[in-house]
């Protein structure tokens, strides 16, 4: 019988300290379609208040959960900021949720509706936070700001006025040939063409914006007082290289949707499966 369990991850990243109080939980997902990576993150801010942003992925649950754990003690947890609903976020909220009796959930009504299919809101430890609100959590102010690209009408990036580390979800998700703990590891060509594919992918209403208010949407994340960009599915992006990643994220609206993989992509993967050959997809066909 077929067991369709996702396959747990094969190399554990351990935590990477970012900034003061502030690890990112890490995880690597390989694509099937070439020798790439892409990171699935969430973040553990501690403090008077140990905030966890995001619940990482049901494949790596255990290691997941030991990770944010050899942190932060569950029964110290005081927040828990859900910034979407999609899988790769939201995916150890019930496990984290019941290991943290004391911590309340950042989430919102619309998040609260949506979600409802797969998780029991206890409605009592929520505390809805919109795009542009606030709350304190012991000796920072965080703010949940929505980032300039996402994939879920909830996305809510959240930023740390105490470090300065803005949490931007899905926006400048890479795929990369390898770990790395800082963008700056990465060919600037590579990074690129990846940033523009993934995000391209990601927010397929990219070419509907008006490219004006675009600006200035960015613009209101640019503009935050930020140190470090962490963000689930990249490296980190530090001040060094901040700039061209807003740049980057820019010039998005003004790019064609790249092309995707097709039925003949998926043959030639399956024959590359079936006799022990790397595939590589190449635009166009052709792979192997
Ligand atoms: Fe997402
Ligand atoms: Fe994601």
């Amino acid at each position: 019988m077929t067991s369709f369990a996702p396959l747990k991850p094969q190399v554990h990243h351990p935590p990477l300290k970012i900034a003061d109080d502030t690890w990112l939980i890490q995880q690597m997902q390989e694509a099937a379609i070439g020798p790439l990576w892409l990171y699935l993150h969430s973040l553990v801010i501690k403090g008077p208040e140990p905030i966890v942003v995001d619940t990482g992925t049901p494949c790596n649950r255990e290691q997941w959960l030991a990770d944010v754990f050899s942190i932060v003690d569950p029964g110290d947890v005081r927040w828990i900021f859900l910034s979407h609903d999609d899988v790769d976020h939201a995916g150890n909220l019930a496990e984290v949720m019941e290991a943290c009796p004391n911590a309340k959930l950042v989430c919102t009504w619309f998040m609260t509706e949506r979600h409802a299919n797969c998780f029991n809101f206890p409605l009592e430890r929520c505390r809805w936070i919109n795009d542009g609100e606030s709350w304190r959590a012991g000796d920072r102010t965080l703010t949940a700001i929505t980032p300039p690209l996402f994939d879920s009408p909830v996305t809510r990036g959240l930023y740390d006025d105490r470090t300065g580390v803005y949490w931007a979800v899905d926006t400048f998700a890479t795929p990369l040939p390898g770990p790395m703990n800082d963008i700056s590891e990465l060919d600037g060509q590579a990074w690129k063409e990846g940033l523009e594919m993934f995000n391209c992918m990601n927010s397929p209403w990219f070419k509907l914006l008006d490219l004006d208010k675009f600006e200035r949407h960015v613009d209101r994340v640019q503009n935050l007082d930020i140190s470090v960009i962490a963000a689930c599915h990249s490296p980190v992006i530090g001040s060094s290289h901040m700039t061209q990643a807003f740049d980057m994220i820019r010039r998005i609206p003004h790019l064609e949707p790249p092309p995707q993989p097709q039925q003949a992509d998926l043959d030639e993967l399956m024959h590359c499966v079936a006799t022990g050959k790397q595939y590589i997809w190449q635009p166009g066909g052709n792979g192997a």
